[in-house]
């Protein structure tokens, strides 16, 4: 046990937070750093009616770094010192980092969806189709209209679409209208539709799935989604949504450390946890 009285501590919270795969993922790392005396990374429940007091908790005990997940995305902004410009365009901060009890916001999610694509192609100029319109699709649409991609938004609802659209310079369409998907050249999947339990559904049509196209599901329980497996079926190229996971974690990792981080270790803890405890 190299925990001590100078370890610092990194955690993640949300409503709930004990699900979280954020502990096996940054611990791994410190590990393989051999830093696991210096940073140590664990879960909280905070329900919403008491994050304003966690946040003072995080000053008083100067805890390092925090990740929110849901349902403190939007709520913890007015709580902190300073927002990061991307995190402010975005509207939602994943990421809180600790400099002597002064507090930044940050979103790292937006770099989990353009990274993983920008591995294999420039997203300049190409016709994109994000699915839904909810805080995923936020940080996406984010992303995808800064690296130039030609966005077109479709869901369900259609004013959260067409709201979305507007202020991202990006195209809003219905579900009626997924068959023009077929020419387009990225699909991003940010409904939640195919999440674990209901994976017998997919957003998207097989028959609307091409061999020339790139198709990236942000779900990752399962890990191979209806979604994916119909993808690659269809001879498409697939980014799987451990990689956004992955992605997202890197940075933050990279903010709350200081170091970059040992991307291999914790990729592998993060499919050894998935293959082991998600169905
Ligand atoms: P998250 O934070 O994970 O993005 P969210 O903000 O609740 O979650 O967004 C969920 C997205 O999945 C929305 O785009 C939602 O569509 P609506 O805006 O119409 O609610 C979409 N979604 C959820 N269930 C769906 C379903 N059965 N069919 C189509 N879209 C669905």
């Amino acid at each position: 046990m190299k925990i001590n009285a100078k370890t610092k501590l990194c955690m993640t919270i949300g409503d709930p937070a004990s699900h979280s795969l954020s502990p096996l993922i940054h611990n791994a790392a410190y590990a393989a750093l051999g830093i696991e005396g210096d940073f140590v990374y664990v879960a909280c429940d905070v329900r919403p009616k008491d994050l304003a007091a966690f946040v003072a908790g995080a000053r008083a005990m100067g805890i390092r770094g925090v990740s929110c997940t849901t349902p403190h995305k939007l709520a913890i902004m007015s709580l902190l010192d300073e927002i990061d410009e991307v995190a402010k365009a975005i509207g939602a901060v994943n990421t809180v980092v600790n400099d002597n009890g002064r507090l930044k916001g940050y979103n790292t999610d937006y770099l989990g969806v353009i990274g993983p694509i920008e591995k294999l192609t420039p997203l300049k100029g190409k016709q994109v189709a994000l699915l839904g319109a909810g805080g995923a699709a936020r940080a996406a649409a984010y992303g995808l209209t800064r690296r130039g991609a030609k966005l077109t938004i479709y869901n369900r609802t259609l004013s959260k679409a067409r709201s979305l659209a507007d202020e991202f310079g990006a195209e809003a369409r219905s579900l009626r209208d997924l068959a023009e998907v077929k020419t387009m050249d990225i699909v991003v999947n940010a409904t939640s539709v195919g999440l674990s339990p209901n994976d017998q559904a997919t957003p998207l049509n097989k028959s609307f799935i091409t061999d020339k196209q790139i198709v990236f599901d942000a779900i990752y329980s399962p890990i191979e989604t209806r979604l994916i497996r119909e993808a690659r079926q269809q001879g498409a190229q697939v980014v799987y949504g451990t990689e956004m996971l992955l992605r997202q974690g890197l940075a933050q990792f990279k903010l709350f450390t200081g170091r970059e981080a040992p991307e291999d270790a914790m990729r592998q803890a993060l499919l050894t946890a998935l293959g082991e405890d998600v169905q």
